[in-house]
C-alpha cells in the first residue's frame, strides 16, 4: 500500500539536533538549533510568564477556543504588532491566533492560495529552511530574490532587480528584523525603498516576525510592518512568540492581514475555513499566558524588561566573541559578527571548516554556516573560540562568501 512512498529526508535542522544529543562527548556545544538559552544554558522560563502562570486559575474547564483564537489574545498581539489599537486600525485588521510562527505561515499560505489559481511567492535566498516546503505544500510557484552582498550586508539592488521580473499579486516574503539565518537586515532607508517598489508593482508584502524585540527593541523591530501599514498598503504579518517569551513548545502564533476595512469581514471569514478544515481551533494555554502578560501592566513592563534582557545578553556574547577571537585571529574580517542582529550570526564557514567544528571539537553549527549565538555563554565561549580559530586559522581560505550561499538553507 505505500511502498512508493519516498525516503524521508531530515529536516537539516532537527537532524542536526538528533546528532548533538546522540554526540557521546561531555564537551560539546549545540549552536545550530534556533533556542534562546540563558547564561547558564538552560531554555529561560521568563518571570513575567510564570507569573501569568500561576494567576491563570487552574480550575477553568479546558473547551475549544474559537476556531480564530482567544479574544484578549488577538487583541494584545495586534497591538503589540502595529503598535496601534485605534477603532480605524481595528476595522482594517484581522488578527487569527495560530499554532506558532509555522502555524501561521501555512494559514497565511493557504489563504491566498485559495484566492488565486497561480500563486507566486519570492523569498530571501537564504531563508528559513522551512519557508520554501510551506509555499510550496500549499500550491506556489516558489522564487527567490537575492538577499546579501559580498560584504555582508542587504543587497537591495539586487532585490530590488528581482521584484521587476514578479507579476502584480505576487507574494514577496519578508523578514522584519533578525533575518534568518543571516541576522543581516535592511536599513530603514532600504525599506523606505523596498515598500515603495512593492506598492509600485503591486506585490503583496508578507512579513515573517519570528523575532520582534530581538534586534533593536518590540517596537524599533515592527518599524517595516508598520510603515506599510501607516502607507495604507496590505500586507500579511505571522508572528510567532516562541522565542520572545520563551514558550515554544505552547505553540503560540498569530496572523495577522491588513486589509481595507470593506474587506476584513471575508478575510476573516477565509481563515476561519482554513484552520477550520485544518485543526479546528487552536490551543489554549500558550495564548492565555501570552495574553496575561500583554494585557496586565506590570507584567508587560517585565517581560519587556526581560525581553531587553535577552536582546542586552546576544549583543554581550557577539562583543565578547568578537573580542576573543579577534585577539586571535588579527588579519580576519569578523565585523560581521558585531554588525549583524538578533540570534544568528552567519558566519561564512565552509562545509569542510564546519565539518571540523563538530567532529573535533564536538561544536554543532547549521551547514549553511549559520551560528546561534544566544547558545554561547560564559562556560563555553572559550570552547567555541578555540574551535573557531582552529578551523579558521588552519586554512588559507577566506571566509565564504554569503553570496556564495545560495541555497536557502
Ligand atoms: C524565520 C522564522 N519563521 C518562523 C519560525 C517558526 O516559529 P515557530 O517555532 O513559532 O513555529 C522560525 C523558527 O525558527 C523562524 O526562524
Amino acid at each position: 500500500m505505500f511502498k512508493n512512498l519516498p525516503d524521508y529526508v531530515e529536516d537539516p535542522i532537527l537532524g542536526l539536533f538528533d546528532a548533538y544529543r546522540a554526540d557521546s562527548r561531555t564537551r560539546k556545544v549545540n549552536l545550530g538549533i534556533g533556542i534562546y538559552c540563558d547564561e547558564d544554558g538552560r531554555v529561560p522560563v521568563l518571570a513575567s510568564v510564570r507569573a501569568a502562570r500561576e494567576r491563570l486559575d487552574g480550575a477553568v474547564p479546558s473547551i475549544y477556543l474559537p476556531t480564530e483564537g482567544l479574544p484578549a489574545y488577538r487583541h494584545a498581539v495586534r497591538e503589540l504588532v502595529f503598535g496601534d489599537t485605534t477603532a480605524d486600525l481595528q476595522e482594517r485588521v484581522v488578527t487569527i491566533q495560530t499554532a506558532g510562527g509555522t502555524g501561521a505561515l501555512r494559514v497565511g499560505a493557504e489563504f491566498l492560495a485559495s484566492t488565486n489559481a497561480q500563486p507566486r511567492i519570492s523569498m530571501p535566498a537564504p531563508t528559513w529552511v522551512n519557508h520554501q516546503a510551506i509555499f510550496q505544500a500549499a500550491g506556489f510557484e516558489v522564487s527567490h530574490y537575492p538577499y546579501c552582498t559580498p560584504d555582508g550586508r542587504f543587497d537591495i539592488e539586487g532585490a530590488l532587480a528581482a521584484m521587476r521580473d514578479l507579476p502584480a499579486g505576487a507574494v514577496m516574503l519578508l523578514h522584519p528584523c533578525c533575518h534568518n539565518p543571516t541576522g543581516i537586515d535592511p536599513s530603514r532607508e532600504q525599506w523606505e525603498r523596498l515598500l515603495d517598489a512593492i506598492a509600485q508593482r503591486a506585490l503583496l508584502p508578507f512579513f515573517d516576525m519570528a523575532y520582534q524585540g530581538f534586534a533593536e527593541g518590540p517596537d524599533d523591530d515592527a518599524w517595516a510592518v508598520r510603515e506599510c501599514v501607516r502607507r495604507g498598503m496590505p500586507c500579511l504579518v505571522a508572528s510567532s512568540y516562541s522565542k520572545n517569551f520563551s514558550l515554544y513548545g505552547e505553540r503560540v502564533g498569530a496572523l495577522s492581514i491588513h486589509a481595507s476595512d470593506l474587506e476584513t469581514a471575508k478575510v476573516l471569514g477565509q481563515l476561519k475555513v482554513v484552520v477550520r478544515r485544518s485543526y479546528s481551533c487552536p490551543p489554549a494555554h500558550g495564548a492565555a499566558l501570552v495574553a496575561a502578560v500583554l494585557e496586565d501592566d506590570a507584567l508587560n513592563a517585565q517581560w519587556r524588561a526581560e525581553l531587553e534582557g535577552m536582546r542586552q545578553r546576544m549583543l554581550g556574547v557577539r562583543a565578547s566573541l568578537h573580542a576573543l577571537l579577534a585577539a586571535e585571529l588579527p588579519d580576519v574580517d569578523l565585523s560581521f559578527l558585531l554588525q549583524q542582529r538578533g540570534m544568528f550570526s552567519y558566519s561564512g564557514l565552509s562545509t569542510a571548516q564546519i565539518d571540523q567544528l563538530r567532529s573535533r571539537h564536538g561544536v554543532y553549527v547549521v551547514s549553511s554556516g549559520r551560528v546561534c549565538i544566544a547558545g554561547i555563554n560564559a562556560s563555553n565561549i572559550a570552547q567555541v573560540c578555540e574551535a573557531l580559530v582552529d578551523v579558521m586559522g588552519r586554512t588559507s581560505e577566506p571566509r565564504e562568501q554569503i553570496t556564495r550561499i545560495s541555497s536557502p538553507a
